[in-house]
């Protein structure tokens, strides 16, 4: 190498080293909703650039969302990537059983590229003890009971939405779906923090309760193709 090309390269160097490398992530703009939300303008919902939206579907096995449908085929005609969620109940019945309930009324699967896996919503119980009594080892063997069962039907995982802090009171951090199941992780915050264990990225992330569309807002972990895989 001559002087020259080495004056140039350092030259080059320099100029790289002193560009701010910012790195913008692609992100696309979500929300979900229950019936809590009450009647919503879809076409509304879209011009605001939402392009995806879980929508409640059902609970333990005793309970269906009375407006999922409507919202099911709102967000579907509007043009939304769209799917279910089922708020857990382990204390009341099976893994498999919620699973299978959840199945039978909205949470399916199809690779139409418009329809989200299932999400699994485990979080604070709503009214008892935090962890519905499970110990952590309980409460991972059913959260793999549900999963499997899903799966075994759908031939894919469903989404894993908590909470850090519940994860790791409930399960023990266990970093045993990591590998299997998408992480969709709640935290209202401007970032995301620190994930559950086994987790390197969050693939969707709700970071408020509720902003300029209806429901909470979620954030995907990614471009619009992205997220149609
Ligand atoms: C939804 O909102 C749009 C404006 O964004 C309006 O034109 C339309 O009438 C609304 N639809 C209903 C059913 O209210």
């Amino acid at each position: 190498m001559n002087l020259k090309t080495l004056h140039l390269l350092l030259t080059t160097a320099a100029v790289i080293s002193a560009t701010p490398i910012v790195v913008k992530r692609a992100s696309v703009a979500g929300i979900d909703v229950s019936h809590y939300q009450g009647t919503i303008n879809w076409s509304t919902v879209k011009a605001n650039g939402v392009q995806f939206v879980y929508i409640k579907a059902t609970e333990g096995t005793t309970y269906e969302d009375p407006d999922f449908s409507t919202n099911y085929e709102g967000a579907t005609n509007a043009g939304l990537i769209r799917g279910g969620y089922h708020f857990a109940h382990p204390d009341s019945s099976s893994g498999a059983t919620q699973a299978n309930y959840f199945l039978a009324h909205g949470g399916g699967w199809s690779g139409d590229g418009i329809t989200l896996p299932g999400a699994l919503d485990i979080e604070y119980n709503p009214s008892g003890a935090e962890c519905y009594g499970l110990s952590a080892s309980s409460m991972v063997s059913w959260v793999k009971d549900f999963s499997t069962t899903y799966h075994s039907t759908t031939g894919v995982y469903p989404v894993i939405y908590t909470t850090t802090d519940w994860w790791t009171t409930c399960t023990g951090n266990s970093a045993s779906f990591a590998s299997t199941n998408p992480l969709w992780v709640a935290r209202y915050a401007s970032a995301v923090g620190t994930l559950p264990a086994g987790w390197a990225y969050e693939t969707f992330w709700q970071n408020a309760d509720s902003g300029s569309n209806p429901g909470d807002q979620d954030i995907f972990n990614g471009d619009s193709a992205g997220l149609k895989k």
